[in-house]
């Protein structure tokens, strides 16, 4: 017997969209009333109402009421209070004014703290999630079409309909177990050679590191599945080369096929009709990093199952890991738009342009890239169904990353691949991972990166993190160093910059001792974080967790959104303020302050639940113990592979012996 009940409600006629994999769920029969209003009970008495009229959904919010969810968006973890959209967008400024990321996870959490209740809307297509912005006491959430199951979920905390969820649509990815190593990655490395020498940078001083990320110039003028032969004259033995040092190159795949006489990909695509095509029966053509693209028409089993088999080019070079990229899919242009937009320059030319003309033309050149209109000139080929892009838009992520894991499971059965996507839907959550995409090197960007990190697990995406020390802009020594103080508590723990921006591989900066010692303790941590992962993993539960999950009714743990859980040991308070050294910390219950400058100089010191002020120089790592448990910890090693999972040293606060259970596996 679960410790959930879910409902399920259909209304009009929706799409299957594959994200719920739970069989034999019937949608209640349910009326309207004279107003047209479709009402669903929930645990506060007051219905939720479900409008066709106006297609939308209502809730009146009682005053202490707090609404978790929409996993990778921006703002903090209790929603209440802004507009999100699920609305899958290349946007790389991840502003608070901004109401879509890269992800649509349309699951929330209604909460006041005795009661709670959640929701999932499985609908492709755009949702507008308004949690108290036009109206500070009402939750709407509107559509454009009103094609949609809308599953209830009913249970007596928030844990239990986070589980809920799983039951509905499927247990979370796990990655291998070197994926928890560290990570060094940046759009700009081009040659085996530059590889080799971030390998050399890290081996030199010792700093463990599992991974090397190939960014787009490792292939063939960005054409996916090809590897540039110049710059790599023997792929399979570099990749080699590399795993004898305990290194994986994990190489980017995008989404966009580039169009090119000769290239077997765009030519089989081409062939079997396995691209999105337009009304009149023709290829779209976009263009991303390739220049002009087709777009795999994931959604098609078939082509699914063509571009998926792709992988293999790869895999049989020996890589084993991924990260799926530009599948919002980001548009740069399209040719029928960019052909538009300069009808209406040449329109404009010779018109004498007044302020608002000149606005005009500049907004132009805004549209060009991923426009709306755009995601409404293609069509899917749903099996047999043809749907319209828009329709379907926030899928496609899904689908590419599924097409891929799919493939692993059909091709690569005896082993985990390290898969990660940016754009998702929930039920991706079974496929792979996601990395929070372009953020920026801002200290407001650690904190949002803390922010996303419970919500992401609360819709199912355990294996996640952000591109630490900040993919735009220039980082800092000391933003880094912060920066992995949060990192280094996530599941996917990589470095990555853009192209232009100032380099931020470890070993550039001068204080290289401490960002060892980090490193080190990570390391030392990974037999506690792989033990948490997948026990959250395997019981449907959550890696990391909003203070308010675990303190319910206590008011100021569940205002506390800058510090969070990590497992079921220790809290977190990271610093994440330019030029601080220390910070406010809430202790909700007595806990056990861990002072780390490495993995073997630590001070202990017991301090009593309430609020205290804790010093944190730049190099000190701080961990929070909760009564009752014990941290285990190892002695670093260069790679995971070389990690000793076996012989632990134990630190424990009120524990009894045998106060955590260590899962380990082959990985
Ligand atoms: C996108 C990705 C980024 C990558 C870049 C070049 O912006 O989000 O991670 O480095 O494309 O491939």
């Amino acid at each position: 017997m679960e410790d959930y009940q879910i409902r399920k409600f259909t209304i009009g006629k929706p799409l299957n969209t594959g994200a719920v994999v739970m069989e034999g769920l019937v949608s209640e029969d349910f009326k309207a009333d004279e107003k047209g209003c479709f009402s669903i009970n929930t645990a506060f008495g007051e219905s939720l109402c479900i409008d066709l009229t106006s297609k939308e959904i209502s809730f009146n919010m009682p005053e202490d009421l707090y609404v978790y969810g929409l996993g990778e968006t921006i703002r903090g973890i209790n929603k209440r209070g802004w507009q999100y959209f699920s609305n899958n967008s290349d946007e790389p400024h991840h502003e608070e004014a901004k109401r879509s990321l890269y992800a649509a996870h349309n699951f929330l959490i209604l909460d006041d703290g005795k009661k709670c209740f959640g929701l999932f809307i499985d609908h492709p297509g755009k949702v507008d999630f308004d949690i108290g912005y036009t109206d500070p006491d009402l939750l709407t959430i509107r559509f454009e079409d009103m094609d949609f199951d809308l599953y209830i979920f009913d249970g007596k905390e928030p844990a239990e309909l986070v589980k809920g969820l799983r039951g509905l649509t499927g247990r979370s990815y796990i990655p291998p177990k070197w994926a928890f190593g560290y990570g060094q990655s940046r759009w700009g490395y081009k040659t085996a050679d530059e590889l080799r020498a971030v390998a050399k940078g890290y081996k030199e001083l010792g700093i463990p590191i599992d991974m090397i990320y190939m960014d787009i110039d490792y292939m063939q003028d960005f054409k996916d599945f090809t590897v540039n032969p110049e710059r790599f004259p023997d792929f399979p033995a570099f990749v080699q080369e590399m795993k004898d040092q305990g290194i994986h190159l994990v190489p980017i795949i995008d989404a966009g096929v580039k169009m090119e006489e000769g290239y077997d990909v765009y030519e089989e695509g081409v062939k079997n009709d396995f691209f999105c095509k337009k009304e009149d029966g023709t290829n779209l053509v976009a263009a991303v990093w390739p220049g002009k693209v087709h777009f795999p028409d994931f959604l098609n089993s078939k082509a699914r199952e063509w571009f998926g088999d792709k992988y293999k080019v790869l895999t049989d070079a020996g890589i084993e890991g991924f990260w799926n990229d530009m599948n919002e899919p980001a548009i740069f242009y399209t040719e029928d738009h960019l052909k538009e937009v300069f009808a209406e320059i040449k329109n404009l030319e010779n018109k004498e342009l007044d302020i608002w003309g000149f606005f005009q033309f500049r907004g132009l050149i805004e549209t060009i890239a991923n426009n709306p209109e755009d995601y409404k000139r293609f069509y899917h080929d749903f099996d047999g169904v043809k749907v319209r892009h828009d329709k379907v838009h926030n899928l496609y992520g899904f689908y590419m990353t599924r097409a891929a894991g799919e493939a692993f499971e059909r091709n690569n059965k005896d082993k985990r691949i390290l898969m990660f996507s940016r754009a998702s839907y929930i039920g991706m959550h079974r496929y792979g991972g996601v990395w929070t995409g372009d953020n920026m090197s801002w200290w407001s960007h650690i904190l949002l990166n803390i922010w996303q990190m419970p919500s992401l697990n609360m819709t199912g995406f355990l294996y996640s993190g952000a591109d630490t020390g900040g993919f735009g802009c220039d980082t800092t020594e000391d933003l880094l160093m912060r920066w992995i103080q949060v990192s280094m508590f996530t599941p996917l723990f990589r470095n990555h910059s853009a192209l232009g921006t100032r380099e931020q591989e470890l070993y550039r900066f001068k204080d290289m001792n401490s960002f060892k010692n980090m490193i080190e303790l990570r390391y030392a941590l990974i037999p506690y974080i792989y033990s948490e992962f997948m026990k959250a993993a395997l019981n449907d539960g959550m890696y990391i967790k909003p203070l308010s999950f675990e303190y319910r009714t206590d008011k100021r743990a569940r205002e506390t959104e800058d510090q969070i859980l990590v497992g079921d040991s220790i809290m977190i308070a990271p610093v994440y303020q330019q030029n601080k050294t220390g910070r406010y910390v809430y202790l909700p219950e007595d806990m056990k302050l861990l002072r780390f400058r490495s993995y073997n100089d630590f001070d202990e010191e017991e301090l009593p639940a309430g609020d205290h002020y804790i010093n944190a120089n730049l190099n000190e790592v701080l961990v929070f113990l909760r009564p009752g448990h014990i941290l285990p910890l190892t002695t670093p090693a260069q790679n995971v592979a070389a990690l000793n999972f076996r012989d632990l040293s134990y630190i424990g606060y009120k524990a009894a012996p045998g106060s955590f259970t260590l899962y380990t596996d082959e990985g």
